[in-house]
């Protein structure tokens, strides 16, 4: 299998099953003309993220790395009108370009975009005591560790907390690995499977988006 069928057949998921969708479409043209790069989920895959967090009933979402927020939209689109979405970004010029696709997705009013680091941001969250039904990580890699573990203090019984990258082109076996990016799913893969409060999987995924995976956790206690 290669990468160019990987590629046709996501084009041929997305044309059969992901609805095209001017908004969307207009926010990685936004993403792409201010120079950010293409890492966002692929369509099918934030239509997954949709449809967890509907499955979920989720009311209140947390997103780690908003770049875009193509994501974001995804997320956010699960949301009853009342409910709301905190998207954390370290990027001053992502957030801008993210903020403006919020607006033209009309979704301003049930999204927060916080600008900084998301280990200054994540313990300010934590000490308003705000619980998540549902917590996408999807930033700097190498402190998947440190998310992982706010994660877990901002979520309740039947959370769900949801990993990107969590393959890197089978890289996460590699256990020589200098990468901090590999080091930290490999560690973040060692502190889930030793937490009781969580029980997890992981899946690997082909696609638009190379070889890579994402992991879930359902939180238990
Ligand atoms: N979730 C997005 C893709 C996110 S890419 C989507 O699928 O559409 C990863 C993002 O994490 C980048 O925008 C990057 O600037 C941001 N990031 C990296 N380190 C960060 C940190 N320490 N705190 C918050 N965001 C960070
Ligand atoms: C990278 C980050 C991502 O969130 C992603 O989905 C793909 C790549 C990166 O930092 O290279
Ligand atoms: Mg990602």
């Amino acid at each position: 299998m290669t990468q160019e069928k990987w590629t046709k057949v996501d084009q041929y998921i997305a044309n059969m099953l992901v609805a095209s969708d001017p908004v969307l479409d207009a926010v990685l043209q936004t993403s792409n003309a201010a120079g950010l790069p293409p890492i966002n989920v692929a369509p099918n895959q934030g239509k997954l993220l949709m449809l967890l967090a509907q499955i979920q009933n989720a009311h209140s979402i947390l997103e780690i790395g908003t770049l875009a927020g193509y994501s974001t939209i995804w997320l956010a689109r699960a949301l009853p009108p009342t409910g709301h979405l905190v998207t954390l970004e370290i990027d001053p010029i992502c957030a801008k370009v993210a903020m403006a696709n919020f607006e033209l997705a009309g979704l301003s009013h049930v999204i927060e975009l916080r600008v900084g680091h998301a280990l200054d941001t994540l313990p300010k969250l934590a000490t308003k005591g705000d619980q998540f039904d549902l917590i996408f990580i999807d930033a700097d890699k190498r402190n998947n560790p440190n998310y992982f573990t706010w994660a877990l203090k901002l979520s309740r019984p039947g959370s769900l907390i949801i990993v990107d990258n969590v393959v890197r082109d089978g890289a996460v076996i590699d256990t020589t690995s200098n990468d901090p990016s590999v080091q930290g799913v490999r560690r973040l893969n060692e502190l889930v499977a030793v937490e009781p409060r969580v029980s997890a999987t992981a899946i690997q995924t082909v696609g638009t988006k190379g070889y890579d995976g994402l992991l879930f956790a359902r939180v238990i206690a």
